[in-house]
């Protein structure tokens, strides 16, 4: 059976996704597109604009007129890939405490929504592509031919938070960082438009204790298997 040609792979904060995703899209040789980045640009635009993150129709104008471009890294800074915000290189402003407080306000917009989904599908019309984020699998790419659903306890996902963030430099404690990913889960588990959750052909795929070497060998194993069990 010939690799599947479009892999979702959805999950909650800090599921360890983007990590999995680019080394899985690496392995492969596929296009990656982590779709989280693409909700992180918009609210750093709304942030620069200084637009309520409760003002939906703000937003979905925004969300109509920013330019996002995801690419292969243009510097070696240890990024995966290279976000464009208006021609802005914006790869690491979306990762700043004040875009993690409000992405979620601003996901929940059905219109920023319907913008965003619109590109990506249009970036997996040619296959060979490792689509990451929240409703992957169940909206964005309903007939992706392998489905991931990755997922860690809190505890795990905040412990995971705060070494990446140790790594880049930035101190932020792990009550602060498991409150703020408890909060953003809700938040996107809870909202009316295409919410946080498994796809019902996804294979759940749990991480706690486990490495990024082990989670990565889980999910490729799953992706490279004959037939993905239905859950
Ligand atoms: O990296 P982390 O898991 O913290 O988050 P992310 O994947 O960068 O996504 C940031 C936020 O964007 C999420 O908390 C969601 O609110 C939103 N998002 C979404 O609504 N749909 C997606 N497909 C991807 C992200």
């Amino acid at each position: 059976m010939p690799t599947p040609r479009t892999i979702a792979i959805d999950g909650p904060a800090g599921a360890g996704k983007s990590t999995i995703g680019a080394l899985v899209a690496e392995r492969l040789g596929y296009l990656y597109l982590d779709t989280g980045a693409m909700y992180r640009a918009v609210a750093l635009a709304a942030l620069d604009r200084g637009i309520d993150p409760d003002d939906g129709a703000k937003l979905a104008e925004l969300a109509r007129s920013v330019r996002i471009l995801i690419g292969p890294p243009t510097v070696r800074d240890g990024r995966a890939y290279t976000v464009l915000l208006d021609g802005r290189d914006v790869t690491w402003p979306i990762r700043a405490a004040g875009v993690d407080r409000v992405v979620s306000q601003v996901a929940r917009v059905p219109a920023v929504r319907d913008a965003m989904v619109e590109q990506q599908r249009a970036l997996a019309t040619q296959g060979r592509v490792v689509m990451v984020g929240r409703d992957i699998g169940t909206i964005v790419l309903p007939h992706a031919e392998r489905k991931i659903f990755l997922t860690a306890s809190a505890a795990e996902r905040a412990r995971r938070r705060e070494e990446e963030l140790a790594a880049r430099g930035e101190a932020r404690t792990r009550q602060q960082l498991l409150h703020e990913i408890l909060r953003r889960d809700q938040l996107d588990r809870e909202r009316a438009v295409a919410p946080l959750k498994a796809a019902q052909d996804a294979v759940v795929v749990q991480t706690d204790g486990l490495s990024v070497q082990e989670a990565l060998d889980r999910v490729l194993a799953v992706i490279t298997r004959p037939n993905a069990p239905r859950s």
